[in-house]
């Protein structure tokens, strides 16, 4: 996409916190892109004249061969440089300075002292703390720098060379742990950079909608449409620039929480789309029937929707483009490669392959999940379908343990309702990330009026998290959790006894399968 605005470019030298150094930037209101160093080509950087850069950190030495690393001519391009961590490390090596490696690391919140009649710290404490996580260390500047800052066993916390823009700091200001760290990323944004803070959601969308209408004219679009976050705001944002031109497919697997397929369909009945909803509730259902184990739940599911979806999108007739909703994380975390599966996910959207396409349009490919969210209310979605919980792919399909059955599905939707019904009317359910009820296949006897009941064991499961890779679980007051258990096994047949999840992420994982 052709932008507007200013641009900044990160240089990702493997660092752990490269997304969250891009989420700052934005946050100020100036649009940026993480580039792997192994791509970062001067020319093309020469040509595409970033308003600065930023080099972040890694988990290598500078003076390793192998090292990641990038040509000296990046300091003479007269861009302002910020280096954080490793890409201080490398600023200080490349340029004449000592780097070494200490004999224990520096690791965790740290005080620092601070020059305050420096560009970074000016009007800051002279005294904060710092977040550090390094074993190497700047043990000399290159000539031209000023020291700025220290720590005790880091004599170069951070240093500067105003006059050709190179800026450098040891600790992370990214990391919420670094008490004045917004403010140090601020200084270097507008006051090193000069940055002009002119990027928007308002001026995001317009740019968007201009490019989607140039790139697609007056040809075919179709985009699978799950409800979730991410494919309700393509879909917005797609039916602003090209209309009717737009088709979304809904593959109602079946596997929803209580009246959700209808909410998304009715969240979309007033857009100038064409819309299909497909009913296919019985065909997933018997495809699922005897199996138990998760993975092959989420296997034929994930092999079943892409079937659906293909001979429906035949029966429109040929589309030239398939639009996906994938966001930018998705893009900057792909390549990783050789984690392990834990469980094979399955995004709706994303998914034929083997579909007579002429291209794939990924309109918030540069885009970070909150954006994505301030994208959809700019867009006009409401704030119920933007601020929706992250719901899986497989849907239900992996929150009931054992077989599913219809009567199985409706025991869960009822008592997940009952669930998030208590949760709103107590207010808690805005404190909770994800919440919902997990059907087990164990039964257990209970007692009822006078008679033995003999009937299954309902899991609940709240947790707070803000990137679903780690979560604790939520401190639900007994008194809520009390009125859902009672609700529940009065209100919904077949249940009889309630237990709450109290693990968190690791060791268990958010959903049950
Ligand atoms: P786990 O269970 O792995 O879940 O801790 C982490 C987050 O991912 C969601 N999830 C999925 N999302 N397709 C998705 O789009 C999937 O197949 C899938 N499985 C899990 C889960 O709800 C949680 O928010």
């Amino acid at each position: 996409m052709e932008l507007k605005n200013q641009k900044l470019i990160i240089i990702d030298f493997g660092g752990q916190y490269n997304q969250l150094i891009a989420r700052r930037v934005r946050e100020c209101g100036v649009y940026c892109e993480v580039l792997p160093y192994k791509k970062a080509d001067i020319s093309a950087i020469k040509s595409d004249r970033p308003v600065a850069i930023i080099f972040t950190g890694g988990p290598n030495s500078v003076y390793l061969d192998s090292s990641p690393t990038i040509s000296k001519e990046i300091f003479e391009l007269g861009i302002p440089i910020l280096g954080i961590c490793y890409g201080a490390q490398l600023m200080a090596y490349s340029l004449g300075g000592s780097v070494k490696s200490a004999p224990t690391s520096e690791y965790g919140k740290t005080n620092t002292d601070f020059k305050t009649d420096s560009v970074l710290f000016g009007g800051l404490p002279e005294k904060s703390v710092t977040w550090m996580s390094h074993t190497d260390y700047i043990a000399k500047a290159p000539d031209g720098f000023r020291i700025t800052a220290s720590t005790p066993v880091c004599p170069v916390a951070a240093m500067e060379d105003p006059e050709r823009g190179l800026y450098a700091v040891q600790f992370h200001p990214e990391v919420n742990h670094t008490q004045h760290g917004s403010d140090i990323i601020k200084a270097f944004l507008f006051n090193a950079a000069k940055c002009l803070g002119d990027w928007t959601m308002e001026s995001f969308a317009a740019t968007a909608i201009e490019d989607i209408r140039r790139r697609v004219g007056d040809k075919k679009v179709l985009l699978g449409l799950s409800g979730g976050v991410d494919s309700s705001v393509c879909a917005a944002l797609l039916s602003k620039a090209i209309g009717s031109q737009l088709t979304c497919i809904f593959v109602d697997h079946g596997l929803m929480r209580k009246n959700e397929g209808d909410e998304v369909e009715q969240a979309f009945s007033d857009w100038d789309i064409n819309f299909v909803r497909v009913n296919a509730e019985a065909l997933f259902l018997e495809k699922l029937a005897g199996v138990t184990e998760p993975e092959r739940k989420r296997k034929i599911i994930g092999e079943e929707f892409i079937r659906v979806f293909e001979s429906e999108s035949r029966k429109l007739g040929h589309m030239d483009y398939l639009a996906q909703g994938t966001i930018y994380p998705d893009i900057i975390e792909s390549g990783a490669g050789d984690a392990a599966v834990i469980k094979s996910h399955h995004n709706v959207g994303g998914l034929p392959k083997d579909i007579d396409f002429k291209e794939v349009i990924e309109p918030l490919r540069l885009l970070f999940k909150d954006e994505v969210r301030a994208l959809g209310l700019t867009l006009g979605l409401s704030p119920t379908l933007v601020y929706r919980q992250p719901f899986p792919g497989p849907g239900l399909a992996v929150r009931i343990i054992g077989e599913i059955t219809k009567e199985r599905l409706e025991i869960l939707r009822n008592a997940d309702w009952v669930f998030r019904d208590e949760l709103a009317k107590s207010g808690i359910d805005r404190d909770i990330n994800q919440f919902f009820a997990v059907l087990t296949s164990m039964r257990s006897v209970g007692v009822m009026g006078d008679g033995r009941t003999y009937d299954y064991t309902l899991a609940l499961r709240a947790v707070t998290t803000t990137d679903f890779m780690t979560a604790d679980f939520a401190r639900i007051p007994y008194d809520v959790l009390e009125r859902c258990a009672s609700r529940i096994v009065n209100e919904v047949k077949s249940i009889n006894r309630i237990v709450y999840d109290i693990t968190t992420k690791p060791p268990a994982t958010i959903e049950w399968e």
